[in-house]
């Protein structure tokens, strides 16, 4: 694959050695999400994010912290990347970056209205991401802003942005309809969903998106979060059943629910080959109460005591582990945008 090529030329010009780690990220996806998911991840220098792109017609583009809607002049932009709502097989487009350095990256989609909706992203955004994103959702706010015209008018030179016809002043969409939620299970062979705990409203549907291994997403009780709550307290609860994904697959199995009631719902994953998934945190919750002892991180350290094996340390992912090329301004020039011309799978 040239994409490996490019790499592997890029990291053998500065004899950089370190495995690198694979983000996979997903643009927008089944049901209209309007997201990426994850939203945020901590990268080093010469890590790779890919990005999927799913239903329906998104873009990854470049911006900066304090214009998140404008794409900035020779970011990188992947261009629109339909992909028609009821193709749920795929393959998908796909493009990848390569990690440069470990100052803050903004993404966010060009599509009309997306990023006022929050649709936006960050690479290593150290703290600010929650800034970026109310900025981006600001842009919404106000009528004579729109990303489209005001920006790209203005830069002389974006040969990387395709240009777009000005649009009419977005509309925020009213926060009470109904939204999908997704949540990446077991993405990039982590024990865990992403995000792991969310607030939703009544009518809002959640997708649960198997991207590896073999796991499922269970109702459980916040006191026995590794049971079925079906087994505990007799409510039948959800559960997707165990939906394996073999390595390289192109086709990520999906399961919605739909939210019926704020309560606070609980799950988990019933893996417990070799060992409880469960019991290594890998746990999910809609609507908790933070202010409450039932907060997500009491549920997930419960499942952690009562199903984990109690000497084990959960692997401390190094992401910020410091290397002498983290600070080499050259690799800057290896900021490699390949742009899903061809399709990774
Ligand atoms: C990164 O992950 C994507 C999606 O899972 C995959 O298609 C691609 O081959 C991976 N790239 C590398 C370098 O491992
Ligand atoms: C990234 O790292 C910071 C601290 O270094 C941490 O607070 C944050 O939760 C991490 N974010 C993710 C998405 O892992
Ligand atoms: C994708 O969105 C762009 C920008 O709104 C639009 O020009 C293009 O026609 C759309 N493509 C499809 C296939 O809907
Ligand atoms: C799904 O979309 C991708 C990307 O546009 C395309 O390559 C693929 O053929 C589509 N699959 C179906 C079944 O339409
Ligand atoms: C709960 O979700 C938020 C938002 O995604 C995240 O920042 C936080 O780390 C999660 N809590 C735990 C314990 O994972
Ligand atoms: C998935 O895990 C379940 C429970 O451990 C097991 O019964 C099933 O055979 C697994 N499926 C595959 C394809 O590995
Ligand atoms: C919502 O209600 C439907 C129908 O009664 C049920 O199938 C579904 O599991 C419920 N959702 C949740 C999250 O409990
Ligand atoms: C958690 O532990 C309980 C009690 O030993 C057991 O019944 C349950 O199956 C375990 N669940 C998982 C997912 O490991
Ligand atoms: C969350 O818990 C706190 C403390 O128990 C309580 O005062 C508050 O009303 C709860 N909030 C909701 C929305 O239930």
């Amino acid at each position: 694959m040239r994409f490996f090529t490019l790499l592997q030329l890029a990291l053998a010009a500065t004899g950089f050695v370190r495995a690198q780690v694979n983000h996979t990220v997903i643009v927008g996806g089944p049901g209209g999400v309007v997201a990426y998911t994850p939203n945020q991840i901590n990268a080093t220098v010469g890590d790779i994010v890919t990005f999927i792109f799913q239903q329906k017609n998104h873009t990854v583009t470049q911006s900066s912290f304090n214009d998140p809607c404008t794409p900035i002049e020779g970011g990188f932009d992947s261009g629109f990347q339909p992909v028609a709502e009821d193709n749920l097989s795929g393959p998908f487009p796909a493009a990848s970056i390569t990690v440069a350095s470990e100052t803050p990256v903004w993404i966010f989609c060009r599509q009309t209205h997306h990023c006022s909706m929050g649709m936006v992203f960050a690479i290593n955004p150290n703290g600010k991401f929650d800034a970026f994103l109310a900025a981006a959702e600001a842009t919404g706010n106000s009528a004579s802003t729109t990303w489209s015209s005001s920006s790209l008018a203005s830069s002389s030179s974006t040969p990387t942005i395709t240009s777009t016809s000005t649009s009419p002043s977005p509309t925020v969409p009213s926060s009470s309809s109904p939204t999908t939620h997704l949540i990446l299970v077991g993405n990039d062979g982590a024990l865990s969903y992403s995000p792991s705990n969310i607030t939703a409203q009544v009518g809002d549907t959640i997708t649960f998106q198997f991207m590896a291994k073999n796991h499922t997403v269970t109702q459980s009780s916040f006191n026995d979060p590794c049971r079925k709550i079906e087994a505990t307290s007799g409510t039948p609860g959800f559960d997707s059943g165990f939906m394996p994904v073999p390595a390289g697959s192109v086709n990520f199995p999906t399961f919605s629910i739909t939210v019926n009631d704020t309560n606070p719902t609980w799950a988990y994953c019933r893996q417990d080959n070799p060992s409880s998934h469960c019991g290594q945190g890998m746990v999910f919750a809609i609507n908790a109460n933070e202010s409450s002892s039932k907060s997500f991180e009491a549920f997930k350290a419960l499942a952690e005591e009562l199903n984990g094996t109690s000497s084990s340390t959960s692997p401390a992912k190094s992401n910020a582990a410091p290397n002498a090329y983290a600070t080499c301004g050259l690799l800057i020039n290896f900021l490699t945008v390949y742009i899903g011309l061809s399709l990774l799978f």
